[in-house]
C-alpha cells in the first residue's frame, strides 16, 4: 500500500525562499496590527481593512478566518496543519467553501497571528481571502487527473496567482473579483458564473490558448458571463486579463456597492461595447513586458512535479472482484470515483455530506485521517472541490476497496457526489449576519429525508444549493433546485427554484411559487422528485425532464396543499 516515496506531494506548487519570506513578513505585520488593535490604539473601523487583507470576517458570533487553498490543492501536511489548527484554536472542525479554500468559524482576534504563523511553517496563508481584489482562482478538482483533460489549469491558475497577489492596480478593485479556470470540455468549475470564466484549450497544432467569459455571478442581480474572445493565445494569457481589469479599474461603479461587481460594468455598456474596450486595452498591452514567454510556463509546470505513476492496467482483478463482492463499495465507485487518465488509477471524491451532516464540515480527526489516506494512496496530496468535498485525485484501483473500507468505517464513505445528498448550502443564520434565514438545518433535514443510498441513485444527478439570502454564497440561482432563505414579518421562508445549471449549459432557475417554511420545503423537494421519477424517460436528468414537461406539473404537487 505504501508506494508514496517517489512522488510525494507532486502536484503542488512548490515555494521558493522569496514566497516563504513574503507570507512571514506578512504575519509579522498582521501581528504588530492585532497588539495595536487589541490595546486600543486602532479601533474596529481602522482595524477592519487590515483584517479583511488578512481574511478575517467578523461574523455573527465570532471572527471567522478564511484560508486560501490555492485552486484547491493541498498536501497531506498541510491537511494535518488546518486540523490541529481546528483543535487547537476552533471547535475542532473547519468548513470546505465553494470556493476551495478553508474557514474556521470560531477564531479568537488574539490568537489570528499565532495561527497565521502555523500556516505560513506549511506555506499557507489567508491573503486575498476577503477585500476587493482578485481572489482565490479555482479550478477542476480532477485538474491532472481527469481523463477528459486537455490543458492543465493549475499552471495558468498559479501564474494568476503570482501575477496577482500584491499587484498594485488591483489590490483595489471596485469590488471583489473571482477567477475560475478549466482545462477540458466539460466544466466542473462553474464558469460561466464567476466574474472571469477561462477555457483553456488546445488548437489543431496543440498549441494551448483561452476563450474567455466575463460578466458572469450570482448575488442579488445573478448574470451568466458572457463570450468576449474564443482563442487569446498562451503568450497573451496575461495581457489580456490585465486588459479586462483595467476596463473594470476604470469604469467599475465604485459609486454604489451593489452595482460595483464586473457583471454589471459587462451588462451597462452591452457585450460588444466591453468587449471593444478591452481589445482596445489589449492592443496597448501586446508588449514584450506582458508576454508570457513558454520558459516562464515551463518554469511553472516543472514545479509542479508529477506523481510517479506506475504503469498499470484498468480493472485489475482485484477491483472488479471487491466490486462483485460488495454491492456498497460498487455503488461508491459508480457515484464517488472518475476516470483516470493515466491506466489502472481513479479519483475518488470523499464526500463531505453525510445524510443528516453539515454540508462541507470536517472534524479535526478526520482531516488527520484523510491526510494519512492521501499519503497512502495518492502520493500525499488531496484537492478541494467546489461542491465543498475532498478528492484524493490519483488511487489505485487496486487500492480502492482499502480506501473505501477506511473512509467508510468513519463516516467519510457517502455515495453521494453529484446527487441529491450532496447539498451545498451557505453558512446562513447559524453563523451570518446578513441572512434571512437557516439553511444548515434545512440542508441536514433535506438530506436525511434522501438519506437512503438506492434511492439517491436512483434519482440521479440532481444539485440542490441553498442560501440563506439573495447574496447567494449557496449558488441557489444555479441548483436544479434552488432554495433561498426570505424573511416574511420576521420569520424564516423558502423560496424554491428549478431549473438551475452551473454547468457550460449555465441557467438561472426560475421560481416555482410563493415561499414555504422549513418543513414545507423538505416536503416540496419530495414532491418535486416524485413528479420527476413519474415523467421522466429513460436516463433522463432531473434538469432534462424539466425542460420537457415544463413547471406545470411540479409547481401543481408542491402547491396542492395549500
Ligand atoms: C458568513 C459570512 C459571509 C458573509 C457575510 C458573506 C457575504 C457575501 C456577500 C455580501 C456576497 C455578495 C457579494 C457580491 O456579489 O458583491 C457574497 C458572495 C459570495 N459568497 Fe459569501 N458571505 C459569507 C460567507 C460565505 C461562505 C462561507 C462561502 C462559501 C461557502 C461564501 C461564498 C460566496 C460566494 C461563492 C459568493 C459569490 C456569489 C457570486 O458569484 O456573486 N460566502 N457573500
Ligand atoms: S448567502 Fe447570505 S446568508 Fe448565506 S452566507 Fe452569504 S450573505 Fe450569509
Amino acid at each position: 500500500m505504501n508506494h508514496i516515496a517517489p512522488g510525494r506531494n507532486a502536484g503542488v506548487y512548490s515555494y521558493d525562499d522569496i514566497d516563504r519570506r513574503f507570507v512571514a513578513e506578512r504575519v509579522e505585520q498582521f501581528r504588530a496590527q492585532v497588539e495595536r488593535r487589541l490595546s486600543g490604539e486602532l479601533t474596529e473601523d481602522e482595524f477592519k481593512p487590515l483584517r479583511l487583507m488578512n481574511g478575517l470576517y467578523l461574523q455573527l458570533h465570532a471572527y471567522m478566518l478564511r484560508i486560501a487553498v490555492p485552486y484547491g490543492v493541498l498536501t497531506a501536511r498541510q491537511l494535518r496543519k488546518l486540523a490541529e489548527i481546528g483543535r487547537k484554536y476552533d471547535k475542532g472542525y473547519g468548513h470546505f467553501t465553494t470556493r476551495q479554500n478553508l474557514q474556521f468559524n470560531w477564531i479568537k482576534l488574539e490568537d489570528t497571528p499565532a495561527i497565521l504563523h502555523e500556516l505560513a511553517e506549511v506555506d499557507m496563508h489567508a491573503l486575498q481571502t476577503s477585500g476587493n481584489c482578485v481572489r482565490n482562482v479555482t479550478t477542476d478538482q480532477f485538474v491532472g487527473a481527469a481523463r477528459d483533460e486537455v490543458v492543465d489549469g493549475r499552471v495558468y491558475a498559479e501564474i494568476l496567482r503570482q501575477w496577482t497577489t500584491l499587484h498594485p492596480e488591483f489590490t483595489f478593485l471596485p469590488r471583489k473579483f473571482k477567477i475560475a479556470i478549466m482545462g477540458s470540455d466539460a466544466d466542473r468549475a462553474a464558469i460561466r458564473v464567476h466574474d472571469v470564466g477561462v477555457f483553456a484549450k488546445r488548437n489543431e497544432r496543440g498549441e494551448v490558448g483561452f476563450t474567455f467569459y466575463v460578466g458572469g455571478g450570482l448575488g442579488r442581480s445573478p448574470f451568466i458571463g458572457k463570450l468576449i474572445r474564443d482563442w487569446v493565445p498562451e503568450e497573451d494569457f496575461v495581457a489580456y486579463l490585465e486588459a479586462i481589469l483595467r476596463v473594470y479599474n476604470q469604469y467599475g461603479r465604485r459609486d454604489n456597492i451593489y452595482k460595483a461587481r464586473i457583471k454589471i460594468l459587462v451588462h451597462e455598456l452591452g457585450q460588444e461595447k466591453f468587449t471593444q474596450e478591452v481589445e482596445e486595452e489589449f492592443a496597448r498591452l501586446r508588449g514584450p513586458k506582458y508576454r508570457l514567454a513558454p520558459e516562464v510556463v515551463d518554469e511553472i509546470r516543472r514545479r509542479f512535479g508529477g506523481p510517479a505513476f506506475e504503469t498499470l492496467t484498468d480493472e485489475p482483478e482485484s477491483f472488479q472482484a471487491a466490486k462483485a463482492a460488495n454491492p456498497d463499495f460498487a455503488r461508491w465507485v459508480a457515484v464517488n470515483v472518475l476516470a483516470h487518465k493515466v491506466p489502472g488509477y481513479a479519483a475518488a471524491t470523499i464526500s463531505l455530506k453525510p445524510a443528516g451532516g453539515i454540508p462541507g464540515d470536517a472534524t479535526s480527526e478526520q482531516m488527520e485521517l484523510i491526510a494519512d489516506l492521501a499519503d497512502a494512496h495518492s502520493f500525499g496530496e488531496l484537492r478541494v472541490s467546489h461542491a465543498q468535498n475532498l478528492v484524493l485525485a490519483h488511487v489505485r484501483q487496486d487500492e480502492l476497496f482499502t480506501l473505501w473500507t477506511a473512509l467508510e468505517a468513519n463516516g467519510l464513505g457517502t455515495p453521494n457526489a453529484g446527487l441529491i445528498g450532496d447539498i451545498i448550502a451557505c453558512p446562513g443564520l447559524d453563523y451570518c449576519a446578513l441572512a434571512n434565514a437557516r439553511s444548515i438545518p434545512l440542508a441536514q433535514a433535506i438530506s436525511a429525508r434522501f438519506a437512503d443510498p438506492a434511492r439517491q441513485q436512483t434519482i440521479g444527478e440532481l444539485g440542490i444549493k441553498i442560501s440563506g439570502c439573495i447574496n447567494a454564497c449557496g449558488h441557489h440561482h444555479v441548483g436544479a433546485i434552488g432554495i433561498l432563505g426570505v424573511d416574511k414579518k420576521g420569520e424564516e421562508f423558502y423560496q424554491i427554484t428549478v431549473g438551475g445549471d452551473p454547468t457550460l449549459t449555465t441557467a438561472i432557475g426560475d421560481i416555482l411559487g410563493p415561499a414555504v417554511t422549513a418543513d414545507e420545503t423538505v416536503d416540496a423537494i419530495e414532491a418535486i422528485v416524485e413528479v420527476y421519477l413519474s415523467n421522466r424517460h429513460d436516463g433522463e436528468r432531473f434538469i432534462d425532464t424539466l425542460k420537457r414537461v415544463g413547471h406545470g406539473p411540479f409547481k401543481e404537487r408542491v402547491y396542492a396543499a395549500h
